[in-house]
């Protein structure tokens, strides 16, 4: 294990400090050092000679068994991916849907948790279940638990499928009491885990979770363009692969010998060949966020995203993303009562080098383990006065 220490503040290990007080893990998050090495070597390797001499298959499996790991699955139930939507486009394609069957999401999912459950219903005469986001006395918003398990309550659901940690909300769901529902109704379980995966403790066993995907740009500090995508070992044999290529099948390298059986791992859901490079990248960053450990990175992002949500509120800065146990994130949306929110994300980044998002009309922060206290200050300097 590394020091977390360590990372916190160190411009060598993550080169952005020395440019930005970024504060966009949520959107796309800045590489770490070693991260970015990893793709030079491949870059350089990749000019000399291709794959000779280097190490880059026996790489990805290492990267499979990181990722694994990082979920608590086993590395035969982790398949390489595109990007989350390939992953949730794999259980789309991957399910002899029925006309009548129910597929219960939430009204705030990322479109990539949407339109693939939108093209089933439309091919398939599936119906799609928005549970809405509703707002307390604090001025909170959140997806309620009881609304989600009584809409996944009905004899025709099928699927829930929902994002652990809501985009423009930060609202964390209970995974692990939806999925026992889930496994004990005999519904499945769907995660897009992209606003959790290397920020937040994800365990598919303890969750219950059957699919889950998750690109690697956000809270995993690798590049766009390489994710995983998880499916629980008993449900690989049931769920087709969404593209079928060359090397879904067993014998895939025994080429000109055409033995259409698939493998029995999650590779069984990789068409062809990888985005090796920014695979090598992903590895490179999962390793680093492996050896501080995922609990002290929660710790640590709770620590700055609580002092940030004080200070918010000490300066007239409305709060939504809920903060109670088990429910905050690294994502902390809030609203200014009088102020353009456009205009203060424009002049944050023109004249403070200063990077927060805006989503769906809220003001979104989200810092990662290695941003500084003081960063936090000068983000809540920066911004207008209530
Ligand atoms: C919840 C969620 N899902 C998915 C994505 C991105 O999907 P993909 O990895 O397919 O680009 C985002 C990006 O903003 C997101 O916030």
């Amino acid at each position: 294990m590394s020091d977390l220490a360590s990372y916190v503040g160190n411009a060598d290990a993550f080169p952005v400090l020395r440019h930005w007080d970024f504060f966009n893990h949520a959107g796309v998050a800045p590489i770490p050092r070693a991260a970015a090495d990893a793709m030079r070597k491949f870059a350089a390797e990749a000019e000399a000679g291709a794959y000779l001499g280097t190490t880059w298959y026996a790489d990805l499996e290492k990267l499979r068994a990181t990722a694994a790991r990082l979920i608590n699955a086993s590395a035969d139930e982790v398949a390489l991916v595109k990007n989350t939507s390939e992953g949730i486009a794999t259980v789309a394609a991957g399910i002899d849907w029925h006309p009548g069957d129910r597929i219960v999401t939430t009204a705030v999912e990322y479109p990539a948790n949407i339109y693939p459950w939108m093209d089933v219903a439309r091919r398939f005469g599936a119906e799609l279940i928005h549970v809405p986001e509703v707002g307390d006395a604090e001025g909170c918003r959140r997806v309620p638990l009881d609304a989600i398990l009584a809409a996944a309550d009905h004899p025709r659901t099928r699927l829930v499928t929902l994002s652990h940690v809501e985009y423009a909300s930060g609202q964390r769901h209970d995974l692990a009491r939806i999925g026992r529902f889930c496994r004990e109704n005999d519904k499945l379980l769907c995660v897009d885990a992209i606003q959790t995966v290397g920020v937040l403790p994800v365990d598919v066993r303890a969750m219950h979770v059957d699919y889950l995907a998750a690109d690697g740009h956000k809270w995993m500090l690798g590049p766009e363009g390489a994710g995983i995508f998880y499916c629980r070992r008993e449900l690989i044999d049931r769920t087709r692969p969404a593209i079928v290529g060359w090397m879904n099948v067993v014998d895939a390298e025994d080429y000109g010998h055409y033995d259409f059986t698939y493998k029995s791992n999650a590779r069984k859901f990789e068409p062809g060949s990888h985005n090796v490079a920014g695979f090598m990248g992903l590895k490179a960053a999962l390793e680093l966020l492996s050896s501080v450990g995922v609990d002290a990175i929660a710790g640590r992002v709770k620590e700055l995203t609580d002092h940030l949500v004080a200070r918010l509120a000490d300066n007239g800065y409305r709060v939504v993303s809920p903060r109670g146990e088990g429910q905050w994130s690294g994502g902390v949306s809030f609203v200014s009562p009088t102020h353009d929110h456009a205009n203060i994300v424009r002049t944050l980044r023109r004249e403070h080098h200063t990077e927060i998002a805006l989503r769906e009309k809220r003001l979104r922060a989200s810092p990662h383990f290695y941003n500084t206290i003081e960063q936090i200050d000068r983000l809540i300097e920066h911004l207008p006065r209530h």
